[in-house]
This record gives structure tokens, sequence and C-alpha cells, in this order.
């Protein structure tokens, strides 16, 4: 896609570069978002799948709903999105990746300073001693497994109500306030409080720039809101990214 002009220039005095992700970078690898006609919680309500309330109460529906998200993710493969952010990671003299989501595909991209706010659906962890436990090969059918301490195992994602990981958060509040550019992708600006890291980065005067398909309650402030796809935007933006690191000083 054709980026605006002022972008373009704005970007040429970008040196530290804070991205944050949600479920809409995801979309073009065939992963489901949350909100929206098609999205997860059209379907299902959050507080029957993804509170430590619901696993207690019915574990094995919880645990049957996070073994249909881990058989989506088989054969899911980092997109156009994923793979520009490692280009611009490349390009950048400083750079993290903030993400919600849990499926890990920007590491099988290949981005490498990368925040995990909401865990990781491939991990495993004692609900109830809170130790991350290798099942190997498992697969949910209807036993849910148990720890050693007698509790009993979850997938390693944070709930709503749970606090997100701490090393986590504190290094995404610092990439956020130290950043010259912030870009907010495929993310509703819903959910605290990754929502409010934009925020953070405008205190600083930091660009911030939201690539989304749709509006959200970020879009007004944001310098700029290309209305446009991950898989679209990423790419043009690590072009330019790469142009000037290429061009002669
Ligand atoms: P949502 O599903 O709420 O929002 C996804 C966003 O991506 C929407 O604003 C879409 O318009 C946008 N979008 C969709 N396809 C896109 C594309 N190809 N390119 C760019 N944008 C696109 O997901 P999140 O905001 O990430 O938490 O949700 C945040 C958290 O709420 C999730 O981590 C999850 C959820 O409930 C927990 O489960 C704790």
């Amino acid at each position: 896609m054709e980026l605006p002009k002022d972008l373009i220039q704005a970007l040429d005095n970008v040196e530290t570069i804070c991205v944050l992700t949600g479920a809409g970078i995801s979309a073009e690898s065939g992963i489901p978002t949350f909100r929206g006609p098609e999205g997860y919680w059209a379907k299902y309500r959050p507080e029957e799948l993804a509170t430590a309330e619901a696993f207690l109460r019915d574990p094995v529906l919880v645990w049957s709903w996070y073994q249909h998200r881990r058989d989506a993710l088989v054969t899911a493969q980092p997109n156009a999105g994923h793979r520009a952010l490692v280009r611009i990671e490349g390009a950048a003299r400083r750079f993290a990746l903030v993400t919600q989501n849990v499926d890990g595909l920007h590491r099988m991209a290949g981005s490498r300073n990368q925040f995990e706010l909401h865990g990781n659906i491939r991990i495993n962890r004692c609900h109830n001693c809170g130790s991350e436990i290798d099942l190997g090969e498992f697969h949910f059918q209807n036993e849910v497994p148990r720890c050693s301490c007698g509790g009993m195992i979850r997938p390693g994602v944070v709930w709503f109500g749970e606090a997100l990981p701490a090393q986590a958060w504190a290094a995404a509040v610092q990439a956020a306030e130290s950043c010259d550019c912030f870009l907010s992708v495929g993310t509703s600006s819903l959910v605290y409080p990754a929502a409010g890291l934009p925020q953070i980065a405008m205190k600083r005067a930091s660009l911030v720039v939201e690539i989304n398909t749709e509006t959200t309650p970020l879009s007004a402030a944001a310098a700029h809101h290309l209305r446009a796809s991950a898989g679209s935007a990423l790419p043009a933006i690590a072009d330019v990214l790469e142009q000037r690191s290429a061009d002669p000083v």
C-alpha cells in the first residue's frame, strides 16, 4: 500500500520503535479475532471460558476450548504482517514488540525482543503452584492433567481478572515511555492495561500510528490511522525504514 507522504517523512526521524499487537495481526493467518461478528466473543462468553472462576467451575469446558484453539494453531503460519515486523526490528535502532496474542506467531516469524502480555497458549502451568509444566504431546480429551503438587494444570495464558506477567508489563511500559514511534496494530484498544500503552507513548510526543481495518477508541487520537490490514501496511512501513537505513547519510 502507499503510505501518506507526511508519515513517510516522519518515519525518517524515527530511531526507537515500540509495537503493540492484538488479535488482528493474526487474522490473516486464519486465526479468529475476539470481537466483531466473526470473533470468539460473538459465540462464547468470556466469563465462561477465560477466567479462573470458569476454570474452577468447569475445567473440562475451559480445557476443551483451549484445545480447540491449539488445534487451529497446528497449521497456522506467520503472515506478511508478522514478517514485516521482523524487518522493522532489523531497521530500528531500538525495538520492542509487545503482544496481547498468545499464539506464538511473532516468535515463529523471528521477532526477537518481544513481550507476551497474555502468556502463551502453547505453554502449560499449574493453577495451584504456578510451575510451568512440559506435557509433551499432550492433547486434551476428558481428563484435566494434574501437577505433582495436586493442582490442576491449565494453559499458560492470562485470564480476565488475573495480573499480567510483571516483567513483561514493566518492559512494555518502559518501551512505550522511551519510543519515538509507537505502532498499534490490529487491536481493539479496549482491553486495559495494554490499551493504555499508546497514551504513555503520546506523553512523550511519540509518533503514534494505528493500523486497523476498523476505527477504534485510539483512532482519533493517533497521529495516523491507517485503515488497512496489517499485512499490507506493515510491509510498506518496513520498506520505508529499510530504504532509510540503506540511504547514504
Ligand atoms: P479484538 O478481537 O478485540 O480486536 C481485533 C482488532 O483487529 C479489531 O479492532 C479489528 O478491527 C482489527 N483487525 C482485524 N483484522 C485485521 C487485520 N487484518 N489487520 C489489522 N487489523 C485487523 O482483539 P484484541 O484487541 O487483541 O484477552 O483483544 C484484546 C484482548 O481481549 C485479547 O488478548 C483477549 C481478548 O478478550 C484475553 O483473553 C484475556
